[in-house]
């Protein structure tokens, strides 16, 4: 399909901006709130009022696109990887209107908005907006990387143990095991962030801010924008079993390259770790 990529990130990019505002008004004071698949999982009507902003503006400039966004998927993983599944896959939206709800509704201005595009299969743009800090992160398949329009690459960081990196407390059955890997970082590299947004964390790999980001059972909406910009600006996305990262990819790692092999073998909770 013929598709013009520098056209499709300049929608997206509108489209962010558009829920962005509306995550800068209600941030910290949501009107309500609910809980989805655990007490980890929560979304607000903001949630749904940005995914149908981006919607709207989306659809009028690209009719015949497809649209998988977050909210309008039942809870829990078995419906996300379903959902991912059935989509069309020739010009589709993947969408996270907020990734970071529990910063949202706590006032913690670390929500962003993640829309992705993936034609035939293949995610080819990117645009994650941080509303708080006006921060826009974009990139296209064949283009450049940027963030506020200024050129953005990942990290030259060669070493784990010097590295800076990120993950988060996954909603479900693999927060334990995710748990297990911070702590098991927390001693071996130069310090771990989580900041409570897999969209941020990504962004940032890309922006060179951090070194690398890991997190398992995330969905599409959480990955898919993010896993352009820091391809786009330089850096590797694959799965915890080092296959390329694609639409159904859900245990995520991303790394400015460099550290990626290393980062692969001592998240394996069973081997002792690397020097
Ligand atoms: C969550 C965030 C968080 C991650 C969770 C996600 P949401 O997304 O990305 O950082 O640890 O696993 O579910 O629910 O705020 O869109
Ligand atoms: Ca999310
Ligand atoms: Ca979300």
């Amino acid at each position: 399909m013929e598709i013009d990529l520098r056209e499709a990130q300049g929608v997206a990019e509108r489209a962010a901006r558009v829920a962005g505002e509306l995550i800068r008004e209600w941030i910290g004071r949501p009107a309500q709130t609910l809980e989805k698949s655990s007490p980890h999982d929560l979304v607000t009507e903001v949630d749904k009022a940005c995914q149908e902003a981006i919607y709207r503006v989306l659809h009028e400039a690209f009719p015949d696109s497809t649209f998988l966004g977050e909210e309008s998927v039942a809870p829990g993983p078995e419906a996300a990887t379903r959902a991912a599944q059935e989509a069309d896959q020739t010009l589709l939206w993947v969408v996270d209107p907020i990734d970071g709800t529990l910063n949202f509704i706590r006032g913690i201005p670390a929500c962003t908005v993640s829309i992705g595009l993936v034609v035939e299969g293949r995610a080819v743009v990117g645009v994650i907006y941080d509303p708080m800090r006006d921060e826009i992160f974009s990139a296209y398949d064949g283009g450049e990387a940027t963030c506020n329009g200024q050129p953005m690459k990942v990290s030259p960081e060669p070493d784990l143990s010097s590295a800076i990196l990120a993950s988060g407390f996954p909603t479900g059955a693999y927060r334990g095991k995710n748990a297990q890997q911070i702590m098991r970082f927390g001693h071996h590299v130069r310090n771990v962030r989580a900041l409570g947004s897999a969209a941020i964390h990504l962004a940032y790999v890309a922006a060179g801010r951090l070194d690398g980001f890991w997190e398992n059972d995330l969905n599409a909406w959480d990955l898919c924008a993010g896993a352009v910009l820091v391809q786009v600006a330089g850096g590797k996305v694959t799965d915890a079993d080092n296959a390329p990262y694609d639409l159904f990819t859900r245990h995520i790692a991303a790394t400015n390259g460099r550290i990626h092999e290393a980062l692969l073998r001592d998240l394996d909770l069973d081997t002792p770790l690397s020097p």
